[in-house]
């Protein structure tokens, strides 16, 4: 299963706001259905959207008339400043649209059909990488586990939030494969649910016994001794080794801390945020408030109530045990680490 991918020309995905109920794919060659696909979090996680938004590029220039009013290369920046607009945190999305950007700042002498090809080929290129390094970060990430441990993971990091395998869930199906793994915790992840509508949904399919707990239960099971790691995704990591991720992963990392079970972070390199210096530079998406007011379209909270909900928590870098990329693990101090792989990168 394939959360996003590009057949024949168009995007295909799978609407993950319908998940575990039903499982439906959406084919389609309008930039404006992946935006809102974006947007409504039909398309979520970090590596997915860079993806989805690559492709969306392309189905924005595709088939346009280049002898109209607007050239192909102001599409592009259009385009990119659209699909720029639909998530602030997830730096995937943006480093994918550079990545776009520069190909049409790069050819302007080639004719549109070719920097049509172009960009597919940047696009799919990004797709490929995504997939590769999902599964170079599960080989990884297995390395750093002992035998018959028990995991914790929040939100969902798995094949429905990359091109490919997951990052953290690719290292937890890695770990099973090997025989590795007793059973996975999976916080529910309020108020979205990610963690029960999707991470449990994953591995349950990948046969992987999993337990979904509620959010305030990671404290329980930690000091229970039942967890041997937690090991989450990244939507941005700063330059010092902060990291942000699913509201309530900056928690866990604090009760991982407070109980020494290590605390790893699995993301790609191209969640590496070169601009920022440290976590205060990231930006928080905040949602609307309906998504905590209410609970499967039910109003759980009386009329007229303030609602505070940021997406994302940022997670100081001390209290990640090391950080897996696909190029390698990156231990503290994290601030050599990153530069040196940006460097090369
Ligand atoms: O709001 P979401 O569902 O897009 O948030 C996703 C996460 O927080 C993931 O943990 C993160 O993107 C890493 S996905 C490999």
């Amino acid at each position: 299963m394939r959360a996003v991918d590009w057949i024949d020309g168009h995007i295909r995905f799978i609407d993950q706001t319908l998940l575990p109920h039903e499982e439906r794919f959406v084919d389609t060659d309008d930039v404006r259905v992946v935006e809102d696909a974006i947007r409504s979090l039909a398309i979520r996680g970090a590596p997915a959207i860079g993806v989805a938004a690559a492709f969306g590029v392309v189905l924005a220039v595709k088939g346009k008339d280049s002898h109209g009013p607007v050239s192909i290369r102001q599409r592009v920046h259009e385009a990119v400043k659209s699909i720029g607009s639909t998530r602030p945190t997830a730096v995937n999305l943006f480093n994918a649209l550079h990545r776009m950007n520069m190909i049409a700042e790069r050819n302007p002498q080639a004719s549109d059909d070719r920097l049509l090809q172009l960009l597919e080929a940047e696009a799919k290129a990004i797709q490929e990488e995504d997939i590769r390094a999902c599964d170079r970060i599960g080989e990884l990430g297995a390395s750093l586990l002992g035998n018959g441990v028990s995991l914790l993971t929040h939100c969902n990091a798995g094949a429905l939030a990359t091109a490919g395998s997951g990052t953290a869930l690719s290292v937890i199906t890695t770990a099973a494969r090997q025989g590795k793994v007793v059973r996975v915790f999976a916080d529910e992840t309020r108020p979205l649910l990610q963690g029960s509508r999707l991470t449990a949904w994953e591995l349950q399919k990948a046969g992987i016994p999993v337990v979904l707990i509620t959010d305030g239960t990671a404290a329980s099971v930690l000091r229970e001794g039942k967890v041997q790691a937690v090991i989450v995704g990244a939507d941005r990591i700063a330059a010092n080794g902060d990291a942000a991720n699913k509201v309530g992963t900056y928690p866990l990392a604090v009760l991982a801390n407070r109980h020494n079970v290590p605390f790893y972070v699995a993301a790609p390199t191209s969640t590496l945020d070169r601009e920022a210096s440290d976590g205060l530079a990231i930006p928080i998406e905040e949602r609307t408030p309906g998504e905590v007011t209410h609970f499967a379209g039910v109003r759980v909270a009386p009329e007229g109530i303030g609602v505070y909900a940021p997406a994302f928590d940022v997670t100081p870098n001390e209290l990640i045990t090391a950080i897996v990329t696909e190029k390698e693990i990156f231990r503290q101090p994290y601030a050599a680490a990153i530069a040196r792989t940006l460097e090369l990168s």
